[in-house]
């Protein structure tokens, strides 16, 4: 684990939070990096047996320095824009083992990216498909694609982040697909390799998956028969991990039972992780500002942190709940009262944790948990606030990979006219 209390204080690996708030400021993030190699190698070595390869979800977290890191280790990345790509390939990721996905990739994004050479395209519907011809056919450079299904699968989870039902507007039905392969498969400028499925976001169930693969390879076994070749399927991200009560499945558990169902094929097998790769190991550290306790019946006792909804939107947006720890361990409860953690951004919403007991004062150091995965991705500007700055740790050693943002960052790009 990389969050532990020594003598009564909160260290991310050897490194007590304290240390980190003084010398950077609150609010800021930080990362283990020894947690994310550790989980990213166990998920490795799992696959190794076979032909498997991570695509770590850019998205989850897109700071260089992690792609980078994650490059080293032999990561591929899976992303979802031309900056994403942009991103992948000044950390010294691999083209060739980038996966691009989305419903809206432009003309410009295509282009880059067949130029590059990525490792395919998980093509979303028929139009695009259309278009990903054309631009190859015009740059005469033959592309790299699969096809991506929505199978109409349910998982549990919240409803802004299910992919795989019908009324999602990812991937095409299986039907389709069926049509599309056959249709596409001679073009000469198009090599179509794969198939592809991510049915959500953090998703604590195997079942679901299986499905999807048992679906997937049924499909495999119609488009062999006419001759055409699968080569490769990708099973999407979505792993889910603990923020509270969850008790996601296990990675190796999912993996071999996928495998039973691979045993006979002679196929690649694609992992599109995000979240359980890096959600765990990042905190946001922040400070208290303002004690606001209730003077009257009804009213709540609210904490004012600097931290606020754009920094972290989640709990705002899913209804997400992010444990919040002390830094400084409190020795008894009997001061504990249950407080609203929220930030100073001039909206209800603004609130990172409801109802949390916690012993506080002016000043007190709070370590909002696992924001290591669309925690600063999703930031925003929002109330002209600046940016937080980012810190990675290994061990003992402490590196800040990107600064606080600056007034002149936020208006650098305005005019006045
Ligand atoms: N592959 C594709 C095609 C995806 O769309 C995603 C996530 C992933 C992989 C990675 O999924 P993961 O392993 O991280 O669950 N902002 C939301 C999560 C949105 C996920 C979007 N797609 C949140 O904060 O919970």
């Amino acid at each position: 684990m990389p969050y532990s209390y020594k003598d009564g204080i909160l260290h991310v690996d050897e490194v007590p939070l304290e240390d980190i708030a003084s010398r950077f400021g609150t609010p800021v993030f930080v990362y283990s990096w020894s947690d994310i190699k550790t989980i990213y190698e166990r998920m490795q070595s799992r696959l190794q047996d076979a032909r498997g390869q991570i695509y770590y979800a850019v998205k989850a977290n897109s700071n260089l320095s992690v792609i980078h890191r994650l490059a080293e280790l032999g990561a591929g990345f899976d992303i979802v824009s031309g900056g994403e790509l942009e991103r992948v390939l000044m950390a010294g990721g691999a083209p060739e083992k980038t996966l691009f996905s989305g419903v809206g990739k432009t003309q410009a994004e295509i282009s880059l990216a067949i130029k590059l050479g990525i490792k395919a395209f998980s093509v979303e519907s028929e139009s695009e498909l259309q278009r990903i011809q054309s631009v190859a056919k015009n740059l005469a450079i033959r592309a790299n694609l699969v096809l991506r299904v929505n199978p109409d699968i349910p998982i549990e989870s919240h409803p802004y982040i299910t992919t795989g039902l019908k009324e999602n507007k990812f991937g095409m039905p299986l039907k389709q697909v069926e049509r599309l392969y056959q249709e596409f498969g001679s073009d000469p400028w198009l090599n179509i390799c794969g198939l592809s499925s991510h049915l959500g976001s953090q998703i604590s169930s195997v079942e679901p998956y299986l499905i999807a693969l048992e679906n997937l390879l049924q499909l495999k076994a119609r488009l062999s028969s006419k001759g055409f070749a699968v080569e490769m399927l990708d099973l999407g991200g979505g792993f889910g991990i603990t923020y509270s009560e969850e008790t996601p499945f296990e990675f190796g558990s999912f993996i071999e039972r996928a495998f039973k169902l691979l045993k006979d094929e002679d196929i690649e097998i694609g992992i599109e992780p995000g979240r359980s790769l890096v959600a765990e190991s990042g905190t946001l550290l922040t400070r208290v500002e303002y004690l606001k306790p209730a003077v009257e019946k009804d009213y709540k006792n609210f904490v004012v942190v600097d931290a606020a909804m754009n920094d972290l939107i989640r709990p705002p947006l899913y209804s997400a709940y992010h444990q919040i720890d002390p830094v400084v361990q409190q020795a008894s409860q009997d001061e504990a009262r249950e407080w609203d953690v929220v930030g100073p951004v001039c909206e209800t919403g603004d609130f990172l944790g409801k109802g949390r007991r916690l012993c506080l004062e002016e000043g007190s150091l709070l370590a909002i948990r696992d924001a290591g995965a669309y925690a600063f991705t999703m930031s925003s500007n929002y109330n002209s606030r600046m940016r937080c700055p980012e810190v990675l740790v290994e061990g003992n050693q402490i590196s800040l990979i990107r600064e606080r943002e600056s007034f002149q960052d936020l208006v650098q790009n305005e005019r006045i006219v």
